[in-house]
């Protein structure tokens, strides 16, 4: 069954050629936030989830990818990402008013979800809803190119890879993680998690892990997701496109921009891991664990509760831009365009 479901999830990420991080880096990521969460975090989610197995996280990863795929899930499509419209790679930036969409970004989602996932007037259906979104956003906003509006995304960079006709997105989502790893199992994952997680812990990112969380605070999710966006956000300038998309559309870009992004690939998604785990872990502090009762029912009867549609989320409604127009043609005509996709 669960070989099943994933084998599913491989051939829809294959298809859409759209989906963040390929199925091998949203499950690191998740393989990783397992280590760093609290064994009353652990559980908490194991219930929220159903599942007790050691890869409770990890097997929802991408769940929010083979939704948004479907016709019932299409509404979502816009949370996986923040169309930042700035100008790479001479400058590069992102800021929440000018870029999230008006149904929604990442930065809102998170926001929207970080909120729901702990209130307890929402069914458990509800509350897993939030909560495999949590996961995997918080995934998808470490790709840089999630966090970039320039050819939406990167998916109107046409390129070389190995040999296969794609665009410089779906090779940043999953063909050079899947270079680097070899393939794109759940032990794939986890074994690449085992490796990220000894470098956070003894090893090359042991100096910086705690950067990565600074300041995060569920208070103000979305000035804490913005950062998260914007830090990405700043390597398209460096990393993914340091000298213009056209110098990435003169030959094959294996091996030699491979070997230039591989680190950053693996140092974000380490970082996602992490930042997931220490998130959850400040949900489940903040929103679950039981609170004195008679501060509970002062804050239930004073305080106005949250307007669960997270409306209020939102930036201010404005005139669609250039590049949002973009994106819109893209996500209407998704699945025409994802034939031109290869599997490799
Ligand atoms: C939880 O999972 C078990 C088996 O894995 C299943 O039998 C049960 O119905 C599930 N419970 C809910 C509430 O979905
Ligand atoms: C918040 O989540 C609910 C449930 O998925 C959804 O209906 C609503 O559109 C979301 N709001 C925002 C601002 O993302
Ligand atoms: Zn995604």
């Amino acid at each position: 069954m669960a070989r099943l479901t994933k084998v599913a999830l491989v051939a829809l990420g294959s298809v859409t050629g759209v989906s963040a991080w390929g199925s091998l880096g949203h499950a690191t990521v998740a393989y990783v936030a397992q280590n760093y969460v609290t064994s009353e975090t652990a559980s908490w989610a194991q219930g929220v989830l159903n599942d007790t197995s050691s890869s409770y996280l990890a097997s929802i990863a991408s769940w929010a990818d083979s939704y948004r795929a479907t016709t019932a899930g299409k509404w979502s499509s816009s949370f996986h990402y923040i169309d930042a419209e700035d100008n790479p790679p001479t400058t590069c930036n992102v800021d929440y008013q000018r870029d999230c969409g008006s149904s929604g970004c990442s930065v809102s989602a998170i926001a929207n979800y970080t909120q729901r996932v702990g209130d307890s007037r929402l069914s458990n259906d509800h509350k897993a809803e939030a909560l495999k979104f949590l996961v995997h956003f918080l995934g998808d906003i470490t790709q840089p190119l999630h966090d970039e509006a320039y050819e939406t995304g990167g998916n109107g960079i046409a390129v070389t890879y190995k040999g296969y006709s794609d665009n410089l997105h779906s090779d940043w989502d999953t063909y050079m993680p899947e270079s680097l790893i070899g393939g794109s199992s759940l032990a794939d994952a986890q074994s690449w998690a085992k490796t990220l997680i000894s470098e956070i812990d003894s090893g090359s990112y042991k100096s910086q892990a705690a950067s990565w969380i600074k300041g995060d605070t569920i208070s103000d999710p979305i000035t804490t997701s913005t950062r998260w966006a914007s830090d990405a956000n700043a390597f398209v300038c460096t990393v993914v496109m340091p000298d213009g998309a056209a110098a990435l559309q003169t030959g094959d870009l294996y091996p030699t921009y491979y070997n230039s992004a591989i680190d950053t690939i693996e140092l974000q998604i380490a970082k996602g891991g992490y930042r997931l785990g220490h998130w959850l872990n400040l949900i489940y502090t903040a929103k679950i664990a039981k609170r004195d009762v008679e501060a509970f029912v002062k804050e239930t009867r004073d305080a106005a509760l949250p307007d669960l549609s997270g409306r209020d989320l939102l930036p201010k409604p404005r005139a669609l831009s250039r590049a949002k127009l973009a994106r819109a043609a893209m996500e209407g005509s998704c699945c025409s365009s994802e034939k031109r996709d290869h599997e490799h």
